[in-house]
């Protein structure tokens, strides 16, 4: 990628226009954002690009990369992308103000649209690194991150949290945290409307067992109502997703994205006012052709570029055969193009058969 371009398109334009174009929802008739979570091993550039081909506008997030990687480790490995994929946020995870600050400005440097400091991951390692949710009983140490990334970039600097850590379940300790980190100037806060129980629940767990609260990010928005609340967790729909968003700013899905990104065809015309598209599934997975070759190209492994896209015929004719076909034999050596149009192929075949069938 040329990374210079993105840089200068993005120094050029000032806080404001680097966020994506505020939504407009067909459903609601209010403003409302879409994001596509940060998820470890999930969202890396590939999953990027490829979300990005079926919606324009949705917000995009990298995966959670340490400051201290990004500082220290294999910049362009960790951070290389297609500027395609814009707008995209870098989230970092790290309570050292020094190296956030340095790590922000070396994703402004890359050409990134945002950077977002993750305060929800329950992870051991993230715990014992002092990152991740256990930040959320340290808003102090998160403003002082956030004062420093401000200082050190131009692109907004975001933060994404939780509702709270462990059994205190009140309000109270929520309210505190956003108070301190907004006091320091933050104006944008991703909410996963759970707590996170750092005292023996897996991530995973942490993910599904402790309650969801959207009233908490309704009532924060209540307090707050000058600053942006976006929320996340638990949404698996458009509609349960716009009308849990009446009273805030936008939403972020995670998990439903990956079984079913097919749902991201509509965000364009949902959120943002576009007009409906006709298009298909195969027409979407055609359109990928070039970005698959030029990829293969560059020795990236088939797998790598098409797991994102196992997905994509979820509850259609051949969906099942398109996941099965695909898993198989994406990995293999000498997989290419072919790969990837048989898998099609033995889809539309599917559909084309049941299709007769049910006439
Ligand atoms: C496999 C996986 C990896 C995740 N990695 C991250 C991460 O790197 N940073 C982060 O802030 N959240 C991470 N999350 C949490 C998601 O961003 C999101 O907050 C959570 O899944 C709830 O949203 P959902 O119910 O729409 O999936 C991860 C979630 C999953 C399932």
């Amino acid at each position: 990628m040329d990374t210079s371009q993105t840089t200068d398109s993005v120094k050029n334009v000032d806080k404001q226009e680097a966020f994506a174009s505020p939504g407009v929802s067909t459903l609601s008739g209010s403003q409302t954002s879409f994001s596509v979570a940060p998820m470890m091993e999930i969202t890396d550039r590939y999953c990027r690009s490829f979300h990005r081909v079926l919606s324009r506008n949705a917000l995009l997030y990298s995966e959670m990369i340490t400051a201290a990687a990004v500082v220290h480790g294999d910049r362009k490995y960790l951070l290389d992308y297609d500027s395609a994929e814009l707008p995209v946020v870098l989230q970092l995870g790290g309570s050292d103000a020094g190296l956030m600050a340095e790590s922000a400005a070396i994703g402004e440097q890359f050409g990134y649209s945002q950077v977002n400091i993750n305060c929800g991951c329950p992870s051991d390692r993230v715990k014992s690194g002092r990152f991740g949710a256990c930040l959320m009983a340290e808003p102090a140490l998160v403003a002082e991150s956030f004062i420093a990334m401000s200082a050190a970039v131009k692109i907004p600097v975001t933060v994404k949290c939780r509702i709270g850590i462990d059994r205190d379940d009140s309000f109270e300790p929520f309210e505190r945290f956003i108070r301190i980190v907004a006091d320091a100037g933050c104006d944008t806060f991703i909410v996963h409307a759970r707590k996170a129980w750092l005292d023996g629940l897996s991530p995973k767990e942490n993910r599904t067992i402790p309650p969801l609260k959207y009233e908490y990010v309704d009532q924060i928005k209540s307090l707050y109502p000058h600053i942006q609340f976006i929320l996340n967790g638990g949404l698996s729909t458009h509609e349960q997703a716009i009308a849990n968003s009446r009273s805030i700013d936008g939403v972020m899905l995670g998990r439903e994205v990956c079984s079913n990104p097919w749902m991201l065809n509509e965000v364009d015309h949902l959120y943002y006012g576009a007009q409906q598209n006709n298009r298909t599934r195969f027409d979407v997975v055609e359109a990928c052709y070039p970005y698959i070759e030029t990829h293969l190209m560059q020795d990236v492994p088939l797998g790598k570029i098409m797991k994102p896209m196992l997905g994509l015929f979820h509850a259609q004719p051949g969906g099942r055969l398109w996941r099965r076909i695909l898993s198989e034999t994406m990995w293999v050596k000498g997989a290419g193009l072919h790969t990837v149009q048989r898998a099609l192929d033995a889809v539309r075949q599917t559909a084309e058969d049941m299709q007769r069938i049910s006439r």
